[in-house]
């Protein structure tokens, strides 16, 4: 496990990189930081969200154009994008139940009122429109761990806003489906420019303590 100061450099060097260098990333790293990525928490440990990894050029030639031709996915040899899964509860996914049971992480009783208890808060959260704003939730936290575990690994990254969501979604395989969004894309990839911090606010703007706004 890094020591926290490790943790802690990593985390300030990071910055929002636009411009890539064309070498492939390797499989193994890929995968490894992908890996950290999905250790990140999720509402229920639904993991109501997946990770879909394109390298294939055809694809990241579709995920250029979602973006209005934005640089980062023309250049990086790999764009991830993070999908928000709104319908998981209602899907089998004994494997998450079993899993926490066996290992003993769960009582036999947490781990069997489980599905019923994340389907009837789906549900609710269905009947209220907060689904997809939920899904999201847990698809953030795993791009924001991504970030950090690929700057580790001397990767950079780039949080994308500005696509089209159903052109990213054709782009890896699942145009309409109203049960499946896109919280993010990100480039993966080395970097080919050095970006200075933009800054933070003072923290006194935007921490607080008790109260908000004190
Ligand atoms: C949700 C989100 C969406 C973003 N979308 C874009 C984008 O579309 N294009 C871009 O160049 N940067 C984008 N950024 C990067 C921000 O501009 C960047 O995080 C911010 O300027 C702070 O810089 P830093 O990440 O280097 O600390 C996005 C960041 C976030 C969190």
């Amino acid at each position: 496990m890094a020591a926290p100061s490790a943790v802690a450099d990593v985390i300030r060097a990071r910055r929002s990189v636009r411009h890539y260098r064309p070498d492939p990333v390797p499989a193994s790293l890929l995968h490894e930081v992908t890996d950290l990525a999905l250790e990140a928490p999720s509402s229920f440990n639904l993991q109501a969200r997946s990770i879909v990894t394109v390298t294939d050029g055809r694809r990241l030639k579709a995920l250029t154009e979602a973006t209005g031709g934005q640089p980062h996915p023309r250049e990086a040899p790999v764009m991830l994008v993070f999908v928000a899964e709104s319908a998981a509860a209602g899907e089998e996914r004994g494997d998450i139940w079993e899993e926490a049971r066996s290992s003993g992480a769960w009582t036999e009783q947490f781990a069997a009122a489980s599905p019923e208890n994340a389907r009837l808060f789906q549900e609710d959260l269905q009947a209220r429109g907060l689904a997809r704003e939920y899904a999201v939730k847990d698809a953030m936290i795993v791009a924001s761990f991504l970030m950090i575990a690929a700057a580790g690994a001397g990767l950079a990254t780039s949080p994308m806003n500005g696509w089209d969501e159903e052109a990213v979604k054709a782009a890896i395989g699942i145009a309409g489906r109203d049960d499946l969004h896109i919280a993010l894309i990100m480039p993966l990839g080395y970097p080919a420019e050095e970006r200075v911090h933009p800054g933070r606010r003072d923290r006194a703007l935007t921490c607080f303590s008790e109260v908000y706004g004190r």
